[in-house]
């Protein structure tokens, strides 16, 4: 064994040690040469489990040590038990840190005082960080229900806009494993311009009539990836708005909720292109929607979403399985007659089979001044759900094997083209 070796295997004996240490008492600092880990706790800084008091401020100044430590590698402890904080953010850069791991054992509660968050803004935000992994099995309860009473974005469109739980902006090389998000007061989680994500085993939920409550927003970010996960909530599980390429979304189980959707797209000038999303084996139950691309109706600048797959899809007992719709016009202030100028081409429906809880199941509703290009359905297999009620006066009617004709399909301004067998039958 050369002294280089040596020096190496010691370094990680002790290195272990240290670690050990650290974790049997409360925070413990490895210093020295620049491969060495740095563990941060917030105890350190003041902050302790469940005394309801307010402890941001210990936050930040571990966040603070953290980041601009000079070593390469440092975890940022958050321990169990319950912590109450304000609007945080973990800016960057972390000049010298190329892996920064947070480390959430502990139950978070936001603050409840609306005024301290910043409109658009998040509640937990990191920014402009490299190689940021996000763990530890924790949770982060955005205490929503005493905020949404507060949400009028829904009527307004020049609402304030409540906080996201969990907010990326800028992010690269970004890791969020095993998480639980509960009750945000607006989105869970938002990405904004971050590449090269990695969100797996996030259990999110909040109650199927919370407002905006969205699980995942995606926003001009690109090589992002989500596995893995539990999602139901009151507003989409999954949303992929404009400027993302090379989004991944996979083994999602959803619902209840509004489903997975790209959009809404279309409402501002200057939106960036949507490119090169994979949906795959997901499960929808519930839902509102199962897939859904909406986008607005007048929108005041040319972009388009192109090359979109989605495949084997399960959805169960969902109201609009596969939507497109190019006139979303929520408030009264836009006009619903005026074709949306989002171009959509190359989307793929592939292996998608389940029940239905209303009769169109398939709807293609695209733009008129913009027809949708090369849409492909494959294989596509819904019927309508047991429980469908017919609405003529009779309660519940038995489907009792569906049967293919119950559902339909409903197309606009779109010629798809079909591959395999399908139910509902194509639009002619
Ligand atoms: C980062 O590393 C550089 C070069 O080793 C050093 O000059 C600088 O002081 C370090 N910065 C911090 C915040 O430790
Ligand atoms: C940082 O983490 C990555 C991925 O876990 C690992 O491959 C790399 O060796 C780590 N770098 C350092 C300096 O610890
Ligand atoms: C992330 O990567 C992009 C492209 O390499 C770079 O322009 C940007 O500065 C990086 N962000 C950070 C926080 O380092
Ligand atoms: C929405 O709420 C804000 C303050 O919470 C209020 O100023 C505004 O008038 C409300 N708008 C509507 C349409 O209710
Ligand atoms: C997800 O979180 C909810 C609410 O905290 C909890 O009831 C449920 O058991 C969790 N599910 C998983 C799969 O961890
Ligand atoms: C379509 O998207 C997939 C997945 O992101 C990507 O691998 C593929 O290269 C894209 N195809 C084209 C023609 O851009
Ligand atoms: C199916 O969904 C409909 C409408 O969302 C609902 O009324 C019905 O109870 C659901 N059926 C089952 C079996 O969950």
């Amino acid at each position: 064994m050369s002294i280089v070796e040596m020096e190496f295997t010691i370094f990680h004996y002790l290195r272990v040690l240290f670690v050990f240490f650290a974790l049997s008492s409360y925070s413990f600092v490895v210093r020295g040469d620049k491969s060495s880990l740095l563990i941060v706790d917030v105890r350190s800084f003041g902050a302790r489990a469940n005394d309801h008091r307010d402890h941001t401020k210990a936050f930040v100044a571990a966040w603070d040590k953290a980041c601009k430590s000079s070593s390469s590698s440092v975890d940022l402890i958050i321990p169990r038990g319950e912590f109450h904080v304000g609007p945080i953010k973990f800016s960057g850069p972390c000049t010298n840190v190329s892996n920064l791991t947070v480390r959430v054992k502990g139950h978070l509660k936001a603050s409840t005082d609306l005024s301290k968050y910043r409109s658009g803004g998040g509640w937990i935000e990191f920014g402009w960080i490299n190689g940021l992994t996000l763990t530890g099995g924790g949770t982060l309860d955005g205490q929503g229900p005493l905020a949404w009473p507060f949400n009028n974005c829904t009527t307004d469109s020049h609402c304030k806009l409540l906080p996201t739980s969990l907010k990326f902006v800028g992010m690269n090389r970004t890791i969020v494993r095993r998480i639980s998000s509960v009750n945000s007061k607006f989105f869970h989680i938002a990405l904004v311009q971050c590449r090269d994500f990695k969100g797996t085993r996030l259990n999110i939920t909040a109650p199927s009539d919370s407002p905006n409550t969205d699980g995942i927003h995606i926003e001009r970010s690109s090589n992002v990836y989500f596995s893995r996960s539990h999602i139901a909530t009151g507003d989409d599980c999954v949303s992929i708005g404009q400027g993302n390429s090379q989004i991944t979304i996979t083994s999602i189980i959803c619902g209840p909720g509004h489903g997975i959707s790209v959009g809404s797209l279309g409402r501002y000038p200057n939106e960036k292109d949507v490119k090169g999303l994979v949906v795959r084996d997901c499960k929808m139950s519930g839902t509102t929607n199962g897939i859904r691309i909406k986008t607005w109706a007048d929108s005041p600048g040319l972009s388009s979403a192109t090359n979109m797959t989605f495949q084997n899809i399960i959805m169960n007992n969902v109201t609009n399985p596969i939507i497109i719709d190019q006139s979303y016009c929520p408030f009264s202030s836009c006009s619903s007659n005026v074709p949306s100028k989002v171009k959509l081409s190359e989307i793929y429906f592939k292996n998608i089979r389940g029940t239905s809880s209303s009769k169109v199941a398939v709807q293609l509703h695209c733009s008129e001044g913009m027809p949708c290009k090369k849409v492909y359905l494959e294989n596509v297999h819904l019927y309508l759900a047991s429980s469908y009620s017919s609405g003529g006066g009779s309660g519940k009617q038995e489907s009792s094997n569906g049967g293919s004709e119950a559902v339909s399909s409903s197309c606009r301004y779109v010629r798809a083209k079909y591959i395999g067998s399908q139910s509902p039958p194509p639009c002619h």
